[in-house]
């Protein structure tokens, strides 16, 4: 298992701003885009180049081009919209698939509704969902994908809990998972300690 905990001091501020209760929904939407752009960064450290000849105004010269497979971007319905956006200004030519997702308040499982995704073949795989708390539904977004013949997927959330990282990682040990926190704990609801509420609400404005 991987775990990237993305640690930077402008992420740490900002996540901070959100998290406040006081945050209304347009900061609290404007603060994830930018928040996720920055993780973005570090989210496609990875992807290879190869080199491309160019000319620039004073002479021929070599450049970089990513190469390699084509991105995907998979948000998880709601709150993984609010992640997209970000994501898209990183990778314009990025594809995008969809994954419906809600959790029973009660079995706090994940109960699926909705999979629309592109071409799967040779592509990589990003999924997006700002909480990673009991990790159920992150795990069942990633087998859904697996299921349909994904192979290189990586897990992207803003605010994880402990018991969500160690399911995601046993159900999934192949699969990378970036965060800016790793909060203390759930608690009896199955809300991330101290996390930032529910955030579907927060972003949507709902309750
Ligand atoms: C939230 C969140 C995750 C899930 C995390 O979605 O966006 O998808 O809960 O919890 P888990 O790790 O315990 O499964 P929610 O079920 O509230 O749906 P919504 O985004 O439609 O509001
Ligand atoms: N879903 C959320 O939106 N927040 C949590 O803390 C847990 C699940």
């Amino acid at each position: 298992m991987a775990l990237h905990i993305i640690s930077h001091p402008l992420i740490q501020h900002k996540l901070t701003l959100m998290r406040r209760k006081e945050t209304g929904s347009g900061d609290f939407r404007r603060l994830l885009e930018e928040i996720t752009l920055l993780m973005g960064y570090e989210v496609t450290r990875d992807l290879p180049l190869e080199p491309v000849p160019i000319e620039t105004p004073i002479g021929p010269a070599e450049g970089q081009r990513i190469a390699g497979r084509k991105i995907v971007i998979v948000p998880v319905l709601r709150a993984g919209l609010g992640m997209l956006d970000g994501m898209l200004k990183l990778i314009p030519s990025a594809r995008v698939g969809v994954i419906g997702l809600f959790r029973d308040p009660k079995t706090l499982e994940p109960v699926e509704y909705y999979c629309k995704l592109p071409d799967t073949a040779d592509r990589d795989f990003i999924v997006v969902d700002p909480m990673l708390a009991t990790g159920g539904s992150s795990a069942a977004a990633i087998t859904m994908l697996k299921k349909r013949g994904v192979q290189h997927i990586k897990l992207m959330c803003l605010v994880s809990a402990p018991e969500g990282v160690e399911c995601v990682s046993r159900a999934h040990p192949d699969v990378e998972i970036y965060t800016a926190a790793l909060d203390d704990h759930l608690n009896e609801h199955g809300y991330i300690v101290p996390g930032l509420g529910d955030a579907g609400d927060r972003i949507f404005g709902t309750k």
